[in-house]
């Protein structure tokens, strides 16, 4: 990183209050879009997100007892648990449950963790789809990485994240977020093979192309994102065991309609199609990527967006009514981002178009009476590190 960092100045400063010394150091990790691929992770699919300019800094030093005090800037308070709590799932709850499901995920990994004092400042918005969570986890897991020398390779960082979320905070994502906040680069996006983890780092310019990505938070309320985060992931589980195949990974495209013959119900038949066609325009997208052409990935994340819309059945009004208004604008390309039911929309447009796709996404939305979006264009940042 360059140039002068408020967050890490204001992580610095906020420790300093609090603690009456400064930190031994300061470690960021960001939140992220995910440009093709959802729901596909834990179908041991394919992902493609890139890392937002938005960050978590931690501020941290360490402690002689198994001890974590850690104030949050966004939280706008200051919580303590020690490693009867950590070692409890579920037992500390909000926020910092993150913080002590990587504890407990470091513990449970048989490593040795310290204790510390910690800060968290955060220009990731929490709620809107964009992995603050996943941001979160990866920058206590870097800070605590580092100040205990745990000896702990980057390659196994996402799933000790990942397993913080699932098991201590009790939320059964697959581990793009994680994956993503981790081994982003900048300039690049993460191409993610979620069975074997092998990974590749595309290069993404799409400002380069003359192009941008309009990210618009659709700021719709969030409705019952665990439950049918779930149930979509139970499905997707069932629909796998009943074709006899360890993943829906392994249902091809030329192999889908037999697949889908041998299921009975309508419902289990659409979400399986989405997970194998959104597979499909994962690697058409690096595709065209590695070719060169960016302008020409818009029509699969519209396709992308379809899918999500009338086969896995997780978008909301607000989300199809921005994807609808940015085409209609003259969008290369538009779908929701993230697990759904509310959250971004991610827009491809000329880069001299950004302000009139997102005033037409505006006025849809005084149109229908919903509450006006906010948006931001993004180019991909670099994964979690420590900062200077
Ligand atoms: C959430 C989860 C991810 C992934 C996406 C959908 O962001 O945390 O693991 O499943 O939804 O692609």
């Amino acid at each position: 990183m360059t140039g002068p960092n408020p967050l890490a100045a204001r992580a610095a400063a906020a420790f300093e209050r609090l603690y009456g010394e400064a930190p031994a150091g300061r470690w960021a990790a960001p939140g992220r879009v995910n440009l093709i691929g959802e729901h596909t992770d834990y179908n041991d699919g394919f992902v493609l997100p890139f890392a937002l300019p938005q960050r978590t800094v931690v501020a941290a030093t360490p402690v002689d007892a198994p001890l974590w005090t850690v104030w949050s800037e966004q939280a706008g308070e200051q919580i303590t648990f020690d490693g009867t709590d950590a070692g409890k799932p579920g037992q500390v709850t909000g926020w910092g449950g993150y913080v002590a499901g990587v504890v407990w995920a470091l513990l449970d990994a048989g490593h040795q963790v310290p204790g510390a004092r910690l800060t968290v400042v955060s220009d990731v918005p929490p709620g809107a789809g964009l992995s603050s969570s996943a941001a979160l986890e990866a920058a206590v897991l870097t800070a605590l990485a580092d100040l205990g020398r745990i000896d702990l390779p980057v390659d196994d960082r996402p799933a000790l994240a990942q397993r913080a979320e699932n098991v201590y905070a009790g939320m059964p994502c697959g581990i793009m977020d994680q994956a993503a906040s981790i081994r982003c680069r900048a300039g690049h996006a993460l191409f993610l093979d979620c069975r074997s983890l092998a990974l590749e780092h595309i290069p993404f310019d799409a400002a380069g192309a003359g192009l941008a990505v309009l990210v618009i938070d659709s700021r719709a309320p969030h409705r019952h994102v665990t439950g049918e985060y779930a149930a979509r992931r139970a499905a997707c589980e069932s629909a796998a065991r009943a074709l006899g195949v360890p993943a829906l990974r392994d249902v091809t495209t030329d192999g889908l309609p037999v697949a889908l013959a041998r299921l009975d119900d309508d419902v289990v038949r659409r979400r399986v199609r989405h997970v194998v066609t959104e597979n499909q325009r994962v690697l058409e997208t690096v595709a065209l990527l590695r070719a060169g052409d960016v302008p020409a990935i818009g029509p699969l994340m519209t396709a992308s967006h379809a899918s999500m819309r009338d086969d896995f059945e997780i978008t909301v009004p607000e989300v199809d009514t921005a994807v609808e208004a940015a085409l209609s604008a003259g969008a290369y390309g538009a779908r929701m981002t993230g697990g759904g039911f509310g959250g971004c929309v991610l827009a491809l447009v000329d880069a001299d178009r950004v302000d009139a796709v997102a005033d037409a996404v505006t006025a849809a939305y005084a149109d229908r009476g919903f509450t006006p979006p906010v948006w931001f264009s993004a180019a991909p940042g670099a994964g979690a590190a420590a900062l200077p």
